[in-house]
């Protein structure tokens, strides 16, 4: 095992599902209250420990990378005008000790595939992979306490550890599912993972548990990456990795205790707005309040 400080997360897709949105603006920058997407993801990543993060782009999706670099004139501005609270906001937005880099994803091939574009950057470390559609909610504020188990249950228990939560039965089809052997899940906890499916027929899925979208893998997950055929969808699918990966060494399901906010959908984005709206210092109140004098 090796120190678990890179983690990849790939942003290089065109945001199909949120279009005409995502037409210009990449779907990791529209913004949730008053900060882009991406930015939740990455404070995650930087919270649970995380000290370089790797984007997997593609050309059209700078603004990315935009959002996490020094902005000289705006930073003046705010400065001569005695904003510091909003100064802060802009300057300070990632520890001096992290750093982000980027790999180039020139073809929608696939998770599995826009991973793997990572693969020079990674080397022999091992890593995490975090999909930036999904929010990571917890009441007690700290959003990143479910980042930071699955890296403590990877080193604790030697095995690759994928974060996943229940979906409706109906819903399997839309993610990646474990079989965990009919293990019942309690939140914190993880299981050995027997097989896992990408995108199951409703009725064929081995459980309802889904796999959200946060990883922490070995460096050996690269090379079975390279070796992984098109799969769901004529896909490069990570979850197939992964699975290959099973015969290797233990992979495990951890059980997230927060709760997800899907901001790859539109209703999904449009919850999560309301969510993170009702729990803003400045805003929620008046928020709250607002929501209850509606005839809903
Ligand atoms: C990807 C993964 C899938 C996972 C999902 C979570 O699918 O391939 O295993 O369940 O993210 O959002 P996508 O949503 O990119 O089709």
């Amino acid at each position: 095992m090796t120190e678990l400080t890179k983690i990849v997360i790939p942003v290089a897709g065109l945001g199909t599902r949120v279009l005409p949105a995502s037409k210009v603006i990449p779907k990791e920058m529209l913004t949730v209250v008053d900060k882009p997407v991406i930015q939740y993801v990455i404070e995650e990543a930087v919270a649970a420990g995380f000290k370089e993060i790797i984007l997997v782009t593609r050309p059209g999706k700078e603004s990315i990378e935009a959002h996490f670099q020094p902005h000289d004139e705006l930073e003046a501005a705010l400065e001569q005008k005695g904003k510091t609270a909003l100064l802060a906001s802009v300057r300070d937005i990632l520890p001096a000790d992290v750093r982000i880099t980027t790999a180039f994803q020139n073809q929608p091939l696939g998770l599995g595939h826009a991973v793997l574009c990572a693969a020079e950057l990674i080397g022999d470390d091992d890593f995490a992979v975090s999909l930036p559609d999904v929010l990571i909610f917890h009441s007690d504020g700290d959003h990143a306490h479910d980042l930071r188990a699955i890296v403590a249950a990877f080193k604790q228990n030697h095995a690759a550890q994928i974060m996943v939560e229940p979906v409706a039965d109906d819903e399997v089809s839309s993610y990646g599912i474990v079989d965990c052997g009919g293990a019942v899940f309690h939140p914190g906890e993880s299981h050995n993972v027997i097989a896992m499916v990408e995108k199951p027929a409703v009725g064929s899925a081995p459980s309802n548990q889904s796999i959200i979208g946060r990883y922490i893998l070995p460096a050996r997950t690269m090379t079975l990456l390279k070796e992984t055929q098109p799969g769901a969808g004529g896909e490069i699918q990570l979850t197939d990795a992964i699975d290959a990966l099973i015969a290797e060494m233990p992979v495990q399901a951890n059980s997230m205790q927060g709760r997800t906010y899907d901001c790859g959908s539109r209703l999904g984005y449009l919850i999560a707005n309301l969510k993170y709206g009702l729990d803003h210092p400045q805003i929620g109140a008046r928020l709250s309040a607002w929501i209850r004098e509606q005839d809903l």
